[in-house]
């Protein structure tokens, strides 16, 4: 029970990482918002599977993107499970992937911009509660693919990697006031986000690394838990590959 008494935030939980993160947290004991933003069914459906699991959770629509619904989303998982003690910055946006040459640079600014608000907003509207408390615990779902390249994904290499310094600056200066914000960057997860790809473009991904498999979306939740909770309460600003060695840092 790694969050036993915790109010836990993840963003993006109707489906794949974020879903399997909260669940997993709600079995460790944390009362979980899951944010969901087309998906309300899926969000209901992790809901349920949580409570029928004896757990405590509830479903909070809002596109992340929007400062002011990522704001009322938070003053209502407030109101309804207490203070956020722990957020999980998971939504990620859709990327167009293309060669780097004739890319289209509207596509490039949309990623940018919808992966850093996807976070600063939510960030922002957390942390003033955080510091009163001079306590909490932020993970932020990067990619791999933010200090590696992969062919066709230029905008998504760029836009995770301005996250990952983000995460090292706010580390830095929230640091002072009790909150721990560190990244989990997961290698190719099987998801929705990845359905597209042809099978065996995934098992090349999956001969590539130690561990010779692809990840499950359980995989990467394990690792989220271990970076939000205590267990992990010296460490901020740290960057933790969830890819089944394909990297070694
Ligand atoms: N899968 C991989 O191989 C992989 C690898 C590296 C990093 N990642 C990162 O891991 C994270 C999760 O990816 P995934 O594969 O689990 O994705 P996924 O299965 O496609 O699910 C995406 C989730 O993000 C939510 N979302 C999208 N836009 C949103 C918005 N504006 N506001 C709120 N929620 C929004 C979706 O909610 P709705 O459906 O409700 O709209 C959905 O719950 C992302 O940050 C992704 O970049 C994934």
């Amino acid at each position: 029970m790694l969050l036993d008494g915790k109010v836990a935030l993840v963003t993006g939980a109707s489906r794949g990482i974020g879903a399997a993160t909260a669940r997993l947290f709600a079995r460790h004991g944390a009362r979980v918002a899951v944010n969901y933003n087309r998906s309300e069914d899926a969000a209901r459906e992790v809901v349920r599977l949580v409570e029928k699991e004896g757990g405590i959770a509830v479903a909070v629509g809002a596109d992340v993107t929007e400062r002011g619904q990522a704001e009322a989303m938070v003053r209502a998982v407030e109101r309804t499970l207490g203070p956020v003690d722990v957020l999980v910055a998971n939504a990620g946006m859709r990327v167009h992937m293309a060669p780097f040459v004739g890319y289209p640079w509207e596509e490039l600014e949309a990623k940018l911009t919808g992966e850093a608000k996807a976070v600063f907003f939510v960030v922002q509207a957390v942390v003033p509660s955080m510091i009163e408390r001079r306590a909490g615990s932020i993970v932020v779902v990067s990619s791999g693919l933010s200090r590696h390249p992969g062919d066709g994904f230029c905008a998504h290499s760029a836009a995770k990697a301005a996250l990952d310094a983000l995460v090292r600056a706010m580390a830095h200066e929230l640091g002072p006031q009790g909150i721990r914000v560190n990244t989990v960057a997961p290698g190719l997860t099987l998801t929705d986000a990845t359905a597209f790809l042809p099978e065996p473009a995934k098992e090349a991904a999956a001969r590539r690394t130690p561990l010779r498999r692809n990840a499950v979306p359980e995989d990467v939740a394990g690792a989220i838990l271990v970076l939000a909770a205590d267990t992990a309460r010296h460490v901020t600003g740290a960057y933790l590959p969830v890819d089944g060695g394909t990297v070694m840092p």
